[in-house]
């Protein structure tokens, strides 16, 4: 994957509420291309995978309780400097110190709960792309 990319994950709680459309008109505003896009249900052994990193830490079984009870929207999307302006767009963990205007701060209910994920680095970002995606699938 190219490092203009990032990788996101509209969270279970944004496809409950029903904020899967807002979500992605806002990505859209922000001068993201979408170039790959599905929704999907994660399983147990799948989130355990993706979030390996926070296997030590006391939210981990939640983390995956939360991430698989329900379908989820992944997406590639793309834009110079795609990985940092995707964090600013998303706002801060806790949607409590997120800015306003933010997707968590417009859309999400608690840090656990928090509407979106959004990759760390460049790395990552194509880590968690070619792990929901085939190269079929990028556009
Ligand atoms: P993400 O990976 O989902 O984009 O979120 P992030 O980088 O902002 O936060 P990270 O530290 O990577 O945490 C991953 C996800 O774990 C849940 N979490 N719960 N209860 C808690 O204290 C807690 N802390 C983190 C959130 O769903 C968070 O997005
Ligand atoms: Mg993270």
């Amino acid at each position: 994957m190219r490092t203009d990319r990032t990788f996101t994950m509209l969270k279970p709680d944004s496809v409950e509420k029903g904020h899967i459309g807002a979500i992605l008109e806002k990505i859209n505003a922000a001068g993201f291309r979408i170039v790959a896009l599905k929704e999907t249900q994660m399983t147990t052994a799948d989130a355990q995978a993706f979030y390996a990193v926070h296997n030590e830490r006391p939210f981990f079984g939640e983390l995956v309780e939360y991430m698989t009870r329900g379908p989820i929207v992944a997406a590639i999307l793309e834009k110079d400097n795609a990985v940092e302006d995707f964090r600013t767009l998303i706002g801060a963990t806790n949607p409590a110190d997120a800015a306003e205007g933010t997707i968590r701060k417009l859309y999400a209910a608690s840090i656990g709960e928090n509407a979106v994920h959004g990759s760390d680095s460049d790395e990552n970002a194509a880590i968690e792309g070619a792990f929901h995606f085939s190269g079929r699938e990028m556009f």
